[in-house]
């Protein structure tokens, strides 16, 4: 019997789940947040809320014995990855055959993990990918309001032209320009006059302490800092946590019915409970909200969910790779977590490239120069239900990465001419130079005007909205969190003012 119910629910509290909540609560709707991972505000033992990369303990990661760094391998050696207690940790890699998925696990979702890259695509690009989405309102309104209220911040170009910290990112940039190629300043949620006192040795390290992907314990404006206490300051939202939502039923009446499992952080399952609602928003990420609906649709709970459900996933082209340096181009020890410059070679008609130039953070010279290249890949995965397993599982053959690869490589072949450098082989666990058997950015599952309307109701049923990057089909161009929220802003505003 269902004893509890709220007004609005929000599944997730990442990305477009945060901007939903807050939302709902200043229009002073009552709303549930429910999080299937942990609140991260409490210190350990050792007084630190996260754990670093290089000695990750099991608060890095999500119910697993050993930890699953992106770097496999450092000179073929396994020196990323430990040994850990299962545990309700920060990160997750969730594997479907040949595509694994790096999701965060906790109050604010991805922002917790990621790399804090804030970058708004190109507006042709915008265009291209989301055509029924008015873009003179997402560029007039909607990226600005998100920028702001994310906290979007620009390094300090003299700054970034003297410290130690971006080294790395200087020697990439002076091999990409002996190619005749563009880089940019990439916009951050990492608070870069922090990580100027970092260098200075004002303030405790953070993303000078090879700190990222597991949490940072300093400078990152990650969503539980930005939307999240935006919208418990509103009073009207409350958030459960190790509380995942495993169904969603609709009653008689029209209102929905979840059933949440509860666990502690050791994974016991304490309870599960039933929970009733009128308006119900999905921002459980591409993997999660498309999950809920594909197993509501293929088990009857939901039976008018279309044949969209489920389809138009994608990676954004993501594909990473190392560069060996010349002995004499040395970055030095300490390389900043976040990255701060990117090669844009997004307008190549034929192989577009948006390449973070991103941090081997290990604490020594690495002699590499590491790149995640954000390729156009037309590639679609989808995903099916699983009854044994009662799991959505995504389809995507390592043959439809090919096309990224193809890209990354010949943008990369040409600064290793120009520049009579090599690839390194010893980053992704064998010999392999490209690395695109996971995705950082998970897109797609739930696209708008294809499985939603043009601003996130599903099709089928009343109240029911998707609010997260599954509405997005496949790709952005650029690193994906800053369309995420800024396209939940403009979906919510319009929800608020036809549907309540
Ligand atoms: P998001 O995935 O953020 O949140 C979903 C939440 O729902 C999670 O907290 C999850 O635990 C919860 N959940 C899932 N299923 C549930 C269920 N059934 N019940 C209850 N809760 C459930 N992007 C970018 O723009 N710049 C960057 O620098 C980076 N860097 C980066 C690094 C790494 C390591 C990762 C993993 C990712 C990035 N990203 C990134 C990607 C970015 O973080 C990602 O696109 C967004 O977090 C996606 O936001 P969403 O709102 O879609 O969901």
């Amino acid at each position: 019997a269902t004893s509890d119910f709220s007004p609005a629910v929000v599944v997730g509290t990442g990305y477009g789940a945060a901007v939903t909540a807050l939302r709902l609560g200043a229009a002073g709707i009552p709303t549930v947040m429910l999080e299937m991972g942990q609140l991260w505000n409490t210190p350990a033992e050792d007084g630190a809320i996260f754990s670093d990369m290089l000695t990750p303990d099991r608060r890095s990661s999500w119910f697993t014995s050993r930890t699953e760094a992106p770097l496999a391998s450092f000179l073929w050696l396994d020196i990323a990855n430990r040994n850990i207690d299962p545990y309700a940790g920060v990160l997750d890699r969730v594997h479907f055959g040949d595509m694994s998925v790096y999701v965060g696990r906790g109050v604010g979702g991805g922002s917790l993990v990621n790399g804090a890259m804030a970058v708004t695509p190109k507006r042709w690009y915008f265009e291209e990918i989301l055509p029924g989405v008015d873009a003179d309102e997402m560029y007039g309104t909607y990226y600005p309001l998100a920028n702001s209220m994310l906290g979007t911040n620009n390094v300090d170009p003299a700054w970034f032209e003297t410290c130690k910290s971006y080294q790395f990112a200087r020697v990439s940039r002076k091999h990409a320009q002996k190619a005749g190629l563009t880089t940019t300043f990439v916009p951050s949620v990492y608070d870069f006059d922090y990580m100027r006192r970092e260098e200075a040795g004002e303030v405790p390290r953070s993303a000078l302490a090879s700190e990222v992907i597991y949490g940072n314990n300093h400078g990152k404006r990650s969503l539980d800092k930005s939307y999240l206490a935006a919208a418990l300051g509103t009073g009207n939202v409350t958030i459960q946590t190790l509380s995942e939502v495993r169904d969603i039923a609709q009653q008689q009446d029209g209102t929905y019915t979840l059933t949440v499992r509860r666990i502690d952080a050791h994974g016991t399952v304490l309870g599960v409970r039933q929970l009733g609602t009128k308006y119900l928003f999905l921002g459980a990420g591409s993997l999660g909200s498309t999950e809920l609906l594909v197993r509501a649709r293929d088990t009857g709970k939901l039976p008018d969910l279309g044949e969209e459900v489920g389809q138009g996933w994608g990676t954004n082209g993501n594909v990473m790779l190392g560069r060996a340096n010349h002995v004499w181009d040395t970055v030095g020890a300490v390389e900043s977590g976040m990255p701060a410059l990117g090669i844009d070679a997004w307008d190549d008609p034929v192989n577009p490239v948006f390449a973070e130039i991103a941090p081997v953070p290990a604490g020594l010279e690495t002699w590499a120069s590491l790149y995640l290249a954000i390729t156009k890949n037309p590639e679609r995965g989808f995903f099916s239900y699983d009854p044994g397993a009662d799991r959505a599982v995504l389809q995507w053959d390592i043959a439809q990465g090919q096309r990224s690869i193809d890209a990354a490589k010949s943008l990369f072949d040409r600064i290793n001419k120009a520049n009579r450098t090599i690839y390194r082989y010893d980053l992704f666990g064998d010999t392999r130079v490209f690395e695109n058997r996971f995705t950082y950015h998970p897109l797609g599952g739930l696209v708008l005007g294809k499985a939603t309307d043009l601003h996130g109701r599903v099709k089928g049923y009343r109240n029911l909205y998707v609010t997260d990057g599954s509405l997005i089909p496949g790709s952005t161009g650029v690193n994906p969190f800053v369309t995420i929220t800024a396209l939940a802003e403009r979906n919510i505003a319009r929800v608020l003012a036809e549907d309540f």
